[in-house]
């Protein structure tokens, strides 16, 4: 991280400002949860990536920074979302926005920070962006619904899991790399390498994240909420499809009636580690990882591609 501070730290403080001053509203409570949001930013992972894919083409310039503020508008938008749909009450430390404000704010909330990414574009008709990033929104709501449909029958494979994770956050990393890329160099090619980048990182980034649910570590939000929620994720695959016929079937049980239990939720967790579900999803995280720094060795070594190389490594080794 301080590597990557090094490399783009003027950017992204400059970046903070523009961000807080694109969110400001006349009405006063839209105003006073937007302070909230602004207060408890997260990684910004994501802007760091539109900045970083920018300056391995060229100069940052203006419309890098529209675009990476599109696009943590457009991911702080499906979090306040995505909490809804969670029944989640804790977000980067802190309360969620439905936790305090409800459900019925939380849902206009994140519908004002689309808008206003949307605004942002097309007040300076940036119509890549806005083609790359709209496609990104379509399949992160198909994402999200196509993981509510599988919730409700438990029948997951595999493939399904990775269809679900590219669609619902991939999609967003992806497009973030490549409208970063594009706001520099306007190479069809250069942009679709990029696309390709950030799709094999935002997988490894979603492992990580499925993989913290089934940590003990304060990650700034809920652990165990998954199961909780009927979400078969990796390890949970993995493990059903290891053990016997007896033992999936006391699993499913559990996860269907019992998911607000503790200690039944604890009782799958153990089978998810004895069964190496756990190890497996790591090894799939980092062969996700590997391949999407093959992609950055075909650009020009130099700081900025290193400082893209620490970011992959952060995705997969973060904390929280
Ligand atoms: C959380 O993303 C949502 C997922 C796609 C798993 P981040 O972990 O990047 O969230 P913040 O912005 O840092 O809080
Ligand atoms: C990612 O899934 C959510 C979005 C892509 C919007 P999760 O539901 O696992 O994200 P967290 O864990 O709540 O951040
Ligand atoms: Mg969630
Ligand atoms: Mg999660």
């Amino acid at each position: 991280m301080k590597f990557i501070k090094n490399v783009i730290g003027p950017e992204l403080l400059t970046f903070e400002k523009k961000f807080a001053e694109s969110v400001k509203s006349q009405t006063m409570l839209l105003d006073r949860i937007m302070k909230y949001i602004i207060k408890r930013k997260g990684k910004q992972m994501r802007p760091m990536f539109v900045f970083l894919s920018a300056k391995l083409q060229g100069e940052i310039n203006e419309s890098t920074y529209r675009a990476a503020a599109l696009v943590e508008l457009l991911h702080t938008a499906t979090l306040v979302h995505d909490d809804v749909v969670d029944e989640s009450l804790e977000r980067r430390g802190f309360f969620s926005i439905n936790a305090i404000w409800k459900n019925k704010i939380a849902v206009l909330v994140g519908d004002y920070l689309l808008s206003k990414g949307l605004l942002l574009s097309t007040s300076h008709d940036d119509f890549e962006h806005l083609r790359l990033l709209s496609e990104a929104v379509k399949q992160m709501s198909e994402g999200e619904l196509l993981q509510i449909e599988k919730s409700r029958t438990l029948n997951l494979k595999e493939d399904i899991y990775f269809e679900i994770i590219r669609n619902k956050t991939a999609s967003l990393l992806s497009s973030a790399c490549a409208v970063g890329a594009y706001s520099t160099s306007k190479d069809p090619h250069i942009t679709n390498r990029m696309k390709m980048f950030g799709e094999k990182v935002g997988i490894a980034f979603q492992i990580k994240d499925d993989l913290f649910d089934y940590g003990k570590e304060d990650i700034g939000k809920p652990t165990g909420n998954d199961i909780k929620e009927k979400k078969l994720t990796l390890p949970l695959i993995f493990t059903l499809n290891k053990v016997n016929a007896a033992k999936r079937r006391s699993l499913i049980y559990i996860i269907k009636n019992q998911n607000r239990d503790p200690e039944k939720v604890k009782q799958v967790i153990d089978t998810v580690l004895e069964a190496g579900g756990i190890a497996y999803a790591t090894v799939m995280m980092n062969q996700y990882r590997d391949e999407a720094m093959e992609i950055l060795y075909e650009f020009p070594d130099g700081e900025v591609r290193k400082a893209l190389e620490d970011l992959v490594r952060y995705t997969t080794d973060r904390k929280y």
